[in-house]
């Protein structure tokens, strides 16, 4: 294995989409408890676009201090096993899997199975691979930390975008009425995801309070836009949730993750639970994720497929908010 090369995206430095170029590299062996992947499609998102710019900058203790210390992008992916790592149970060399890697913009990658899970059945490579990093942060938020229940009124900001396009359809499947916040030239693919009203965040007021209490929002999922805590905690009943996900637009530092932890540390003195949403990334929360989709509750807005050699033109869309749902990455 060692020696043999493959063609990848690699980022030597952090900045935007023009440090992406496609080269050859060799490829990666598995360690402990991982297993190397033969990537059919990856995806790109927010999280992708933060490590590219080493942003927050808190982040880059983890990621590399002056340049991105794993010089391939790209986490989610779905493939092939093709060979595994010492200690690995329950996995077998060709397997179909989906899930998170470390550098899946690449024909190979490795990801430790603890983030795996079998690929959904019937689902094609390219929409799977949009699921692993958008679909568990949607899952997690919806049903784990807010644990939206039928009938539910629940808002989603941010409804057009990777999330966003999964929380509108979990907490549908939940049984709830969702409103989507995002802007009119998209409102047309939320509505298709099933979300009952849909508001332009460049108009309307999502926030507006209503006279009647009855008539606040029960969850608050708040995914796009960095909308002050008082204001979301103002919009839900009094034992309402609001659920900070997203911080578009923050500083460098912490890249708006501070509205976050402030919000979560002020929770205990105010009736709402506001909760701030850290994702993980396990095979459990996989394995909901393909229920969904093979029931037909959940089906992935894929916005395009596009070649690995266009992957720095992908980004350069997410980054100027063109996309509508994920873009999948054919490798
Ligand atoms: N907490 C966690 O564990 C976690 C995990 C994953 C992602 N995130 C964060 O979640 C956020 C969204 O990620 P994503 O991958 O879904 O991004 P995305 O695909 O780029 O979607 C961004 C969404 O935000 C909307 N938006 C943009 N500007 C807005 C504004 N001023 N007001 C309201 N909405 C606005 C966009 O709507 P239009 O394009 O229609 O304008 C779009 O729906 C990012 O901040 C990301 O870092 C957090």
């Amino acid at each position: 294995m060692g020696g043999e090369l493959m063609r990848a995206v690699v980022q030597r430095e952090y900045g935007g989409s023009g440090t992406w170029t496609v080269e050859q590299i060799e490829r990666p062996t598995p360690g402990r408890g991982e297993v190397l992947v033969e990537v059919e499609a990856a995806a790109i998102d927010r999280g992708t676009w933060h490590l590219m710019h080493g942003e927050p900058w808190l982040a880059r203790l983890a990621f590399g201090l002056r340049r991105p210390r794993n010089p391939v992008p790209g986490r989610d992916l779905a493939g092939t096993v093709t060979a595994l790592g010492p200690g690995v149970d329950g996995f077998a060399i060709g397997d179909r899997v989906y899930g998170t890697g470390s550098g899946s913009l690449a024909e190979f990658t490795v990801a430790p199975v603890a983030k795996l899970a079998p690929m959904p059945a019937g689902c094609p490579a390219e929409r799977a691979a949009v699921l692993p990093v958008s679909g568990q942060t949607a899952l997690q938020a919806v049903c784990d930390v807010a644990r939206v229940q039928p009938g539910q009124r629940v808002l989603v900001t941010g409804a057009s975008g990777g999330v966003g396009s999964f929380a509108v359809q979990i907490a549908k499947a939940a049984g709830a009425e969702v409103t989507g916040v995002c802007s009119a030239a998209k409102a047309p693919a939320v509505r298709s995801l099933g979300a009952d009203h849909v508001l332009d965040h460049r108009v309307d007021d999502p926030l507006a309070v209503p006279a009647d209490e009855a008539d606040r929002y029960d969850v608050i999922i708040d995914i796009g836009g960095r909308a002050p805590v008082k204001r979301l905690r103002r919009a839900v009943t009094r034992d309402g949730v609001v659920v900070l996900v997203g911080g578009l637009g923050g500083g460098k530092l912490l890249a708006g993750y501070e509205r976050a932890i402030f919000g979560a540390v002020r929770s205990p003195f105010v009736p709402q639970r506001i909760a701030m949403l850290a994702s993980k990334e396990q095979s459990a929360d996989l394995e909901r994720l393909s229920a969904m989709i093979e029931s037909g509750a959940v089906v992935p807005l894929v916005d395009s497929v596009v070649p690995l050699a266009r992957a720095a033109e992908a980004m350069a869309s997410l980054e100027a908010g063109r996309v509508t749902g994920k873009l999948a990455i054919r490798i």
